[in-house]
């Protein structure tokens, strides 16, 4: 492959299980699954490739309105998944992340997603971070609650970017989204503002290898200005 200018932290709406599933008339939760083992096998190409930061978008603050039989389902998927993904995340030196609020969750899968990340939490490779009950919105609002109680009474930029989920991380260079649908649907607000925009047809569970590059080969021709 020709030298490509790849972009420093990947972000990624996972989108399109539902109707993955549907086209092959299998139940939601079959996409889900099948929208794990596509996060994994991306997760392994990019850490591979040498991309720094990879953020998925695994779980939205308004995915708790679905109906209960899939919002449990996909708390079992996501807990089993990433449990599953540790002892290769430990190999390759992943530092994990986790963006969002995981006091919704039922004790049993926060304690399970905890661990993995706590045991991670040291590594110093590529920082996957994944957006579990996590809203750009909810996400603003809890850092100006948090700058509010450390006794501030006017604010920077920099002051609420330093206290997001995000803190330590550059801002996602491309967000990816997949499914054709043409929307931010709450992910990563504040941080995308200069982000470039990349939009796949493809379900989410059928993204891989090969559509990721295609994603990158367009990256690599985009012209960033920031307003300049
Ligand atoms: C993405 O796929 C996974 C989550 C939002 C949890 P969807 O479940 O949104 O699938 P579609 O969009 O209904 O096809
Ligand atoms: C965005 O997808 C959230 C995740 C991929 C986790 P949704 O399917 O929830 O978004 P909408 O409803 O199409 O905007
Ligand atoms: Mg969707």
């Amino acid at each position: 492959m020709p030298e490509m200018k790849l972009p420093r932290h990947v972000a990624m709406i996972m989108d399109g299980n539902g109707r993955w599933a549907k086209k092959r008339l299998l139940p939601r939760t079959a996409g889900h699954k099948a929208g794990v083992d596509a996060f994994i096998n991306i997760a392994d190409t990019c850490i591979e490739m040498g991309i720094e930061y990879l953020t998925v978008y695994a779980f939205s603050t308004e995915n708790w309105n679905r109906a209960p039989e899939e919002v449990s389902a996909l708390m079992e998927l996501m807990s089993k998944g990433i449990s599953k993904y540790e002892p290769e995340l430990q190999k390759r030196n992943v530092k994990l992340n986790i963006l969002g609020d995981l006091s919704l969750f039922e004790d049993k899968y926060r304690n399970e997603i905890e661990g993995v990340r706590t045991r991670l939490s040291k590594n110093t490779g590529m920082t996957l971070s994944i957006c579990l009950s996590y809203g750009g919105r909810q996400e603003i609002v809890y850092a100006v609650n948090n700058l509010l109680k450390s006794g501030k009474t006017e604010i920077t930029a920099e002051d609420i970017s330093n206290s997001l989920y995000t803190a330590s991380m550059p801002d996602p260079d491309l967000v990816i989204r997949t499914s054709g649908e043409y929307r931010i649907s709450n992910f990563l607000l504040w941080q995308s503002a200069y982000s470039e925009y990349y939009f796949a047809d493809v379900f989410w569970p059928d993204f891989d290898k090969n559509e990721l590059l295609k994603a990158f080969e367009a990256y690599s021709k985009r012209e960033r200005r920031y307003g300049r």
